[in-house]
């Protein structure tokens, strides 16, 4: 079978209408690209469309969008007889990303629905932030067309997408889809389909250890939220920043990443976060997270202690939450380099427009030196035995 490149006349479906379907079809459209959206849920596909016509009239009033744009857009998203969810009824496409429930079976089920109906060169992708490309792709008709395409909420937004290759997907594919995000105007990172990607799996430590921190004592959040902001040059904090994204939803995708690598105990989950997500304390969506919020949204109990940010930056490592955490991310990036699941360039690029670090793990292994790095771990690992801290042979040797 002949495969057809994906090019800016491919017709795209996107199944799934929700935050990040609908998303992924606006992106598709401004790209140029006939887009047809599907939900299962009966008029969510087209009630996803009049949002986006609503979020396209603003645009157009701030002059970032011309009113000829914007019907071009919305020309393009087709709302036809598959779009309440009958995938049979989807004309031929050349792509097809699903953005559905985070189901396993839910998930595969489509993709088996869509490799049946479709010609073997159409191209399947998921939007998974936390299964296995791999299992959705098993059993498939011609799973070599199957990758992971893993945007970032928001997606018109968020420049980064992890492109995610399973142990079958062809070089052909993979290649066209990067180019393919790139003229959508997406910076794509290449990446196999390991626990949490990359962003999901190299960025554990940062809630983790300041979590164990407080749990053990060493500072209150908003201290080390401080510090993490001050002298590590976050944007947010872990508290502020899990606050911000749920608890809950943070815990699951911890949970998962630890589950899925035999509990590995570099991503055991903090005692410290299940009890907030038990006692409902989920964040600013609950009124109540590891801070206090008022009903704008406002946090209330916000008093850093300057003097122990002062104390604890340059101190040991044990007890100094830049060092500790930065070095774990730098441990983090580099075995997932060596495990070859991605390069030290995409590891970086992902870190920075993914989650806002200032720096990638191997920029910062390059001003601090992994001697540094290695002495640090060893002496967590010391402190707190039991391999969470254990270093990665990358840095050895
Ligand atoms: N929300 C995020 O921040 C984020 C970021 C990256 C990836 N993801 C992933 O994207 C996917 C979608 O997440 P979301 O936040 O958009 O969810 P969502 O709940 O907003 O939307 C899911 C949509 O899928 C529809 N749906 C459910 N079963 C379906 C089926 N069988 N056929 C067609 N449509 C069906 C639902 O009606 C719903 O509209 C998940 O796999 C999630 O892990 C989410």
């Amino acid at each position: 079978m002949r495969r057809m490149p994906l090019t800016d006349e491919t017709v795209v479906a996107v199944v799934g209408a929700g935050a990040m379907g609908s998303g992924i079809a606006q992106v598709a459209a401004q790209a140029g690209h006939e887009v047809h959206l599907v939900d299962a849920a009966p008029g969510a596909a087209a009630t996803a469309r009049e949002k986006l016509s609503t979020t396209l009239a603003r645009l157009v009033e701030k002059g970032r969008l011309t009113a000829e744009e914007s019907d071009g857009i919305l020309e393009r998203i087709v709302i036809g007889p598959a779009a309440d969810g009958d995938l049979k009824a989807l004309p031929p496409v050349g792509l097809a990303i699903e953005a559905v429930v985070e189901n396993l079976g839910v998930k595969h089920d489509i993709f088996d629905t869509l490799a049946d109906a479709h010609d073997d060169s159409t191209v399947l992708a998921t939007n998974t932030s936390s299964l296995d490309v791999n299992a959705i792709a098993a059993n498939l008709r011609a799973p070599e067309r199957v990758i992971g395409l893993h945007f970032f909420n928001p997606p018109p937004l968020m420049k980064l997408v992890e492109v995610v290759r399973t142990t079958q997907s062809s070089g052909d594919v993979l290649t066209d889809a990067m180019e393919l995000m790139r003229a959508w105007g997406k910076t794509p990172v290449m990446c196999t389909s390991t626990p949490g990607f990359i962003v999901n799996r190299v960025a554990r430590p940062f809630y983790g250890e300041a979590q164990r921190m407080v749990q053990d004592g060493v500072a209150d959040p908003a201290t080390l939220d401080l510090a993490l902001r001050e002298h590590g040059g976050f944007r947010m904090g872990p508290f502020e920043l899990t606050d911000l994204i749920g608890q809950d939803v943070n815990l699951a995708v911890g949970t998962s990443v630890w589950l899925q690598t035999d509990r590995d105990p570099r991503y055991e989950p903090v005692d410290a976060q299940r009890q907030l997500v038990e006692q409902g304390r989920l964040g600013r969506k609950s009124g109540r997270g590891w801070f206090e919020y008022d009903e704008s949204g406002q946090p209330l109990d916000v008093a850093p202690d300057e003097g122990r940010v002062r104390e604890l930056v340059g101190g040991p490592v044990e007890t100094d939450p830049v060092a500790r955490t930065i070095a774990r991310l730098v441990n983090e990036g580099v075995d997932l380099v060596r495990r070859g699941e991605a390069c030290a360039e995409d590891v970086d690029t992902a870190m920075k427009l993914g989650t806002n670090y200032p720096k990638g793990p191997h920029e910062w292994l390059a001003e601090i030196g992994s001697a540094t790095i290695v002495e640090q771990l060893r002496a967590l690992d010391a402190a707190f035995p039991g391999g969470r801290y254990r270093v990665s042979p990358a840095l050895e040797g």
